[in-house]
């Protein structure tokens, strides 16, 4: 199977590449990012989305802010990176491994006693961030491929897929791993409503990979598991606190409907995802813009003047959740994280 970069360092041209990820499926487009402004109306256009490729997006654009600094005093060097660290972190709210990737490499840039080794430091560390993501989706994928009978059809919300993490994704790399240990899988792509990164980036990156996908309206989802047609819902994560999951606007609608049909709901993320010092009602959900709504190429949808809500995220509570499927294994609610971080062995041994 195909393990393509959606961000990557290029040393030649001293900056980020990503894949365009508004463009797709109609263009793929490879972008050259050199500056922080340029990174930060990346992430805020979702060019470059999902929660684990922001950690690796805000782990880079460190790196970026620290290679573009001409200052040579340590001390201007420094105040000047972190100002720019500030304004990557805030650049969208919601998914918690933004600011986990800007932390990381912020605190081995500073351990750094010159300009040049904290440069270094911080490139370093970004890369290692990006290296370390596709062995957590791999060993995501295969905690959770032996989870699924065989066959199986998995329905799914958004895009928690390579285009979404470093490479082979979280959700879907539960479902790549499993077609590559020989089951059968098919998967139900939820359109996700207004940006359609379902029907968008779920289809196109699991139709290039020769797997089965099939693209519902969100309002689908209900009727599809009521006759019978779903064996799992799997989904992955901008946040997880003790006591819910916080993935694209539409994930507890499909927490609810798999509960009432008896369908187990599993999430699919790595521990960076995981924020043991909040709780639900302390983490910004963002809202977006009134156009992705009200706006689709040429055609008005909503006349004008009448106001929308735009979540761009809501929260599952952990009840709800079967199971969580991170890279040291599978762990069952109810969830207490600062053990379930601390612990260095698989959740999976007794
Ligand atoms: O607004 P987006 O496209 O960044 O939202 C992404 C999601 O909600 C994903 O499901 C989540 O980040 C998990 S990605 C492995």
């Amino acid at each position: 199977m195909k393990e393509t970069a959606t961000l990557w360092w290029d040393d030649a041209l001293a900056g980020i590449r990503y894949i365009d990820q508004t463009q797709l499926p109609a263009k793929y487009t490879i972008v050259r990012c050199t500056s922080v402004d340029r990174l930060i109306t990346a992430i805020k256009r979702l060019e470059i989305r999902g929660a684990p490729a922001l950690g690796v997006a805000g782990g880079y654009g460190v790196a970026l802010a620290a290679n573009v600094c001409t200052e040579v005093s340590s001390g201007v060097f420094t105040r000047k990176v972190l100002q720019e660290a500030g304004r990557i972190r805030e650049s969208r709210p919601t998914a918690v491994n933004l600011s986990w990737g800007v932390d990381r490499v912020l605190a081995q840039m500073l351990t750094a006693t010159d300009v040049a080794s904290a440069q270094k430091a911080a490139l370093d560390e970004a890369k290692g961030i990006a290296a370390e993501d596709t062995r957590c989706c791999h060993a995501i994928g295969d905690y959770g491929a032996a989870l699924l009978p065989d066959p199986c059809t998995v329905l799914t919300h958004c895009n928690a897929g390579a285009l979404a993490c470093s490479t082979w994704g979280t959700a879907l790399g539960v479902a790549r791993s499993a077609v590559v240990a020989g089951k059968h899988v098919k998967v139900i792509a939820c359109e996700t409503r207004p940006l359609l990164q379902g029907a968008r980036l779920t289809a196109w990156e699991l139709a290039r990979d020769g797997i089965d996908v099939t693209v519902i309206t969100d309002s689908t989802a209900a009727h599809i598991m009521r006759t019978g047609k779903i064996d799992a819902v799997i989904v992955g994560a901008d946040r997880i606190t003790g006591d819910a999951v916080f993935n694209k606007i539409g994930t507890y609608m499909h927490a609810v409907c798999a509960r009432h049909h008896h369908i187990p709901f599993y999430v699919a993320a790595p521990l960076s995802t995981f924020d043991a010092t909040r709780t639900e009602r302390e983490v910004t959900i963002e809202e977006r813009g009134r156009e992705e709504l009200a706006v689709m190429g040429n055609r008005t949808l909503i006349p004008d003047g009448v106001p929308v809500k735009n979540y761009a995220f809501d929260a599952t509570p952990m009840g709800l959740v079967s199971a969580i499927i991170t890279e040291r294994g599978v762990a069952r609610p109810p969830l207490d994280i600062g053990t379930l971080l601390s612990r260095t062995t698989s959740y999976n041994e007794p």
